[in-house]
């Protein structure tokens, strides 16, 4: 990106690294480039999708408050819709739960691919034959999975699906797709430039949708984030994302088990395929911990609770004895006890 600020033509090139993220991304989860939106993060692509529907006939919105808040507060701040929470208690959601709570009333179902937190990994496509049989559909929020496991669209059946690229897409934080399986349909709240049908016209008193998803763009996007959108994407993209599954959940099943035996308390789901990439080792104070740990050049991330170890295609059995054996120093040095146990 430096090498193209210092040269004549900085704007082409920043289109055409966004052309390509778009196509990258595309075939990153099976979808046509005409579905696929570039907008700056999850939040607003979210938004994208509740404001070009309508709530008159199926007002409910189906989400889970184990969903990442900033998607939650998306659907809750729809006017003429009402969220309806599945399994309001907080606790580990699971497949079923969504199941027993679809209806005649229910719009949209909101599913995370994998909860943030305790990387809970539901089951979709089973999810969304629910919820098209009563005329329902389904927004995915998959951003801990993009880029980690294979993701495929048409598996899911979904009618949406929101990511960024942030997090295991290898990218930086500002940059978030949007699939739309069948973009049309009323305009979304959020528009501008680059949601024209030829946005080069520059007309500014013409205000009309083109008939794919770049209907849902707004302005322009963080030039830094697109190219290492980028790079991030061709390098996911030259891997077997089944054999990088296989790895994670190895890698997840090795430290789970290590520090099981340290005493650790960590949430792990009921079988191997319902868990995530990432394993969540209960800690009330884990911002501090993950702090201790940064320092000693362990990165981690702390949320709600738990600390989050995420794992990749590049991650080592010595990454694994590394955050373990720092995880066993910190208990000695801070005289905490394992999950929360003082
Ligand atoms: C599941 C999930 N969705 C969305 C986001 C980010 O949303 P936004 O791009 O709106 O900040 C995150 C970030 O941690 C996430 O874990």
């Amino acid at each position: 990106m430096l090498d193209d600020l210092a040269r004549p033509g900085f704007w082409q090139a920043c289109e055409e690294q966004v052309l390509q993220a778009r196509r990258l991304f595309a075939q990153l989860v099976g979808a046509d480039v005409d579905q696929i939106a570039v907008l700056p993060n999850a939040s607003i692509a979210a938004h994208q999708v509740a404001s070009s529907r309508r709530w008159r006939r199926r007002r409910d919105i189906l989400a889970t408050p184990a969903e990442f808040p900033g998607i939650a507060h998306t659907w809750l701040a729809q006017p003429g819709s009402r969220v309806r929470w599945v399994n309001p208690s907080g606790a580990a959601v699971s497949t079923g739960d969504y199941l027993a709570q679809i209806t005649s009333r229910t719009g949209l179902v909101s599913v995370p691919a994998v909860t943030y937190r305790d990387a809970v990994r539901l089951d979709v496509a089973r999810i969304a034959d629910a919820a098209h049989n009563v005329g329902a559909a389904v927004c995915v929020d998959a951003y801990q999975a993009a880029g980690v496991m294979p993701l495929d669209v048409d598996s899911l059946a979904c009618d949406y699906l929101v990511t960024g690229t942030g997090k295991y897409m290898l990218g930086l934080p500002g940059l978030a797709f949007l699939y739309v399986r069948h973009p049309g349909g009323p305009p979304p709240a959020l528009t501008g430039w680059l949601g024209r049908t030829d946005p080069h016209a520059l007309r500014a008193t013409v205000l009309d949708f083109p008939p794919h998803a770049r209907r849902y763009e707004t302005g322009t996007p963080a030039a830094a984030a697109v190219y290492a959108a980028t790079a991030g994407l061709s390098l996911i993209g030259g891997l077997d994302l089944r054999q990088v599954r296989h790895h994670t959940q190895r890698m997840i099943a090795v430290a789970a088990q290590r520090l099981a035996a340290q005493g650790e308390v960590v949430r792990l789901a009921g079988h191997v395929e319902a868990q995530g990439a990432h394993l969540a080792v209960v800690e009330p104070h884990a911002e501090a911990m993950a702090a201790w740990l940064g320092h000693r050049g362990v990165i981690t991330a702390p949320r709600g609770g738990v600390l989050r170890l995420a794992m990749h295609a590049y991650t080592l059995d010595d990454d694994i004895d590394a955050v373990c054996e720092a995880i066993a120093a910190y208990r000695c040095r801070s005289r905490t006890q394992p999950g929360g146990l003082r």
